[in-house]
């Protein structure tokens, strides 16, 4: 036995007793003839103290002790003189009579502490070294508290946890494949699964009819704070369903996970918003509910008065920034700023004051009367004191960048809490989205998602507009989870790889065994994925995924503690009979 008891655990209840304790040197104080050790493990901090009176030798070990030692000390459990409230075992210390050093450590490259000095290409090189942090450990906990939860839950409603493979097929649609080489089969590869889409789909026509799988997706795809090329599903697929049956027991699902592991209990249902009023209002499919702010159309007020940019605009637009009028030239132009960036890519931004004695100050006072930009502050429901702010243009295209400045005075405002949580679902999706690159259609959700049954006969002549019966489920402005109920029949599914232009060789080539599997019973079904890391970050209040996974990639999907990717030696790609074609020069 290395221990009796952790660095978490003592109390002052404890004085008295015999203890023995293994962890981590944290830090050493030296204070005349005494030197206070702080030793931590994965539960807490505890404070050891050595006495040069009572056990000189000890003493002088304990001064060679440096930051990460691993030891292993004995002694007894006595009440501190002076106190620390910030730590749980604070009341107590340890009057060390054994130490051992089990093993040494070189000096860490940045403070193991929550406030480390440790950038963040530092701590990702020595992630073994940040992981032993109280605030990255803290997430870690939480993720593996939630998990278990999760499969509570779903273990409950009679759901079977089932595994599906990691090396699959690969399908040309949604986001890149990442691909491997098969040595067994020379110039063949399999993909890494995006999602377990068509496999959970089959086992729905297997007749496991509750599947559930915490499920590794990998996809090639650009990474941003919400995103990692490889991350979690918590992925389900039922028989016998329709959309309010999923919608109901996955909202019973979120809602367990609040109630027992962050103890809020949402008694109401969780609001629906069809997509059309989600990008008519919040100019987003994952709106931020946390605040209101909604938009407010100006097109038919607006137009008509001499301004060019909103003459020839499709939409004109605007949101009111509540007790905003006294936003000086300089906030203003940070706004007008913030929507040219290239991100957001706006011409520019008008805007409308209603200051609090009754007068309007205005960026088109020059188009508009006094009296005509009261009645756009009347359609807002502004009021004396209040800002308004306006972007004209394609509608798509100016829905998204107000939608964008929206978020950004929400955070300006304060109105974006992160302990709040604003919880809805996003129903009546179109089918299909249309590319103008391609000049084609795509599944907007994915190619299996069924067309709401009142649609189908749409299909071909308003394309465009037909719903899909697919939800998503939103979290404080992130797409939580996302799902539909699949097409079962294999009429509907071969008329739909064909409105996606898969030619019958094609579908057959990809999807096969999924059309041969849908001619033998296949039952309605239908499902959704949470992405886990993204849950674990909500609960956590953290901007990125990035600190609720152990091993993460940075932005270049990198992983630089193993330097990987990396390349293979030439034996290696010998046995694949792989050769990589020469770089040119300007590469
Ligand atoms: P979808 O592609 O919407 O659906 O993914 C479901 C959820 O997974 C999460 N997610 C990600 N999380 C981190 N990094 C990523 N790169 C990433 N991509 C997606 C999101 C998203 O809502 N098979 C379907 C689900 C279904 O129809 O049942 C699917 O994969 O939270």
């Amino acid at each position: 036995m290395y221990r009796n008891t952790t660095c978490g655990e003592l109390r002052l209840a404890d004085a008295g007793k015999h203890v023995e304790i293994a962890g981590w040197v944290q830090k050493t104080r030296k204070m005349g003839g005494m030197t206070f050790v702080d030793v931590r493990d994965r539960y807490g901090l505890t404070q050891v103290v050595f006495d040069s009176e009572n056990n000189p030798e000890l003493f002088e070990a304990a001064n060679k002790l440096g930051r990460e030692y691993v030891v292993r000390i004995s002694g007894k459990v006595e009440e501190r003189t002076s106190k620390n409230n910030n730590i749980p075992t604070g009341e107590v210390e340890i009057i060390a009579d054994g130490l051992k050093v089990l093993n040494k450590s070189k000096t860490p490259p940045f403070t193991i502490e929550d406030n480390t000095d440790g950038g963040d290409d530092l701590r990702m090189k020595y992630r073994y070294l940040d992981l032993r942090r109280p605030c990255v450990k803290k997430n870690l906990e939480l993720r593996h508290r939630m998990a278990f939860e999760i499969r509570r839950y779903l273990d409950s409603k009679g759901f079977l946890e089932i595994e599906t493979p990691i090396l699959v097929k690969s399908t040309p649609e949604g986001a890149r494949d990442f691909v491997v080489p098969s040595r067994m089969n020379p110039g063949e590869f399999y993909a890494l699964p995006q999602s377990p889409q068509l496999f959970k789909q089959l086992l729905m026509v297997s007749g496991y009819d509750r599947y559930f799988q915490i499920a590794k997706c990998f996809r090639d795809e650009d990474l941003r704070a919400d995103r990692q090329p490889e991350f979690t599903q918590i992925d389900c697929e039922m028989s016998f369903v329709e959309q309010e049956d999923v919608i109901d027991m996955f909202e019973g699902l979120v809602k367990h996970i609040f109630k027992y592991v962050k103890g809020i209990d949402f008694t109401e249902p969780f609001p629906r918003m069809t997509w059309n009023d989600a990008m008519r209002l919040y100019g987003s499919d994952k709106p931020d509910l946390r605040f209101g702010m909604e938009f407010v159309e100006l097109t038919d007020l607006a137009k008509g008065h001499g301004f060019a940019v909103v003459d020839d605009a499709e939409l004109t637009v605007g949101i009111v920034a509540k007790g905003c009028a006294g936003y000086s030239r300089k906030q203003i132009d940070e706004l007008t700023e913030f929507v040219k960036r290239p991100q957001v890519g706006a011409k520019g931004l008008m805007w409308v004051k209603f200051e609090p004695d009754g007068s309007i100050k205005s960026s088109v006072g020059k188009f508009y009367t006094p009296e005509e930009l009261q009645e756009w502050g009347k359609r807002a429901g502004a009021e004396a004191g209040d800002l308004m702010l306006v972007m004209s243009g394609d509608a798509m295209k100016t829905r998204k960048q107000l939608c964008e400045l929206r978020l950004e005075m929400g955070n300006r405002l304060g109105l974006r809490d992160k302990n709040t949580f604003a919880c809805l679902w996003i129903v009546d999706f179109p089918l299909f989205e249309w590319d103008e690159e391609t000049q084609r259609y795509y599944a907007m959700h994915h190619p299996f998602t069924s067309p709401n049954p009142e649609d189908i006969p749409m299909l071909r002549t308003d394309t465009g507009n037909v719903r899909a019966t697919a939800y998503d489920i939103v979290v404080n402005g992130t797409e939580l989870g996302g799902g539909s109920i699949r097409i079962h029949d294999s009429e509907l599914q071969n008329e739909m790889f064909e409105l996606l232009g898969f030619t019958p060789e094609k579908a057959q080539e990809q999807f096969g065994f999924l059309m041969s599997a849908f001619q033998y019973g296949a039952p309605p079904h239908g499902g959704l994925a949470l992405g886990f890391d993204r849950f674990v970050s909500i609960l956590a209040g953290l901007d990125s995924i990035r600190d609720t996974i152990a091993f993460p990639k940075n932005n270049s999907g990198r992983d630089v503690m193993n330097e990987s990717p990396s390349p293979i030696d030439q034996a290696q790609l010998d046995e694949l009979e792989l050769q990589l074609k020469a770089k040119s020069n300007d590469e």
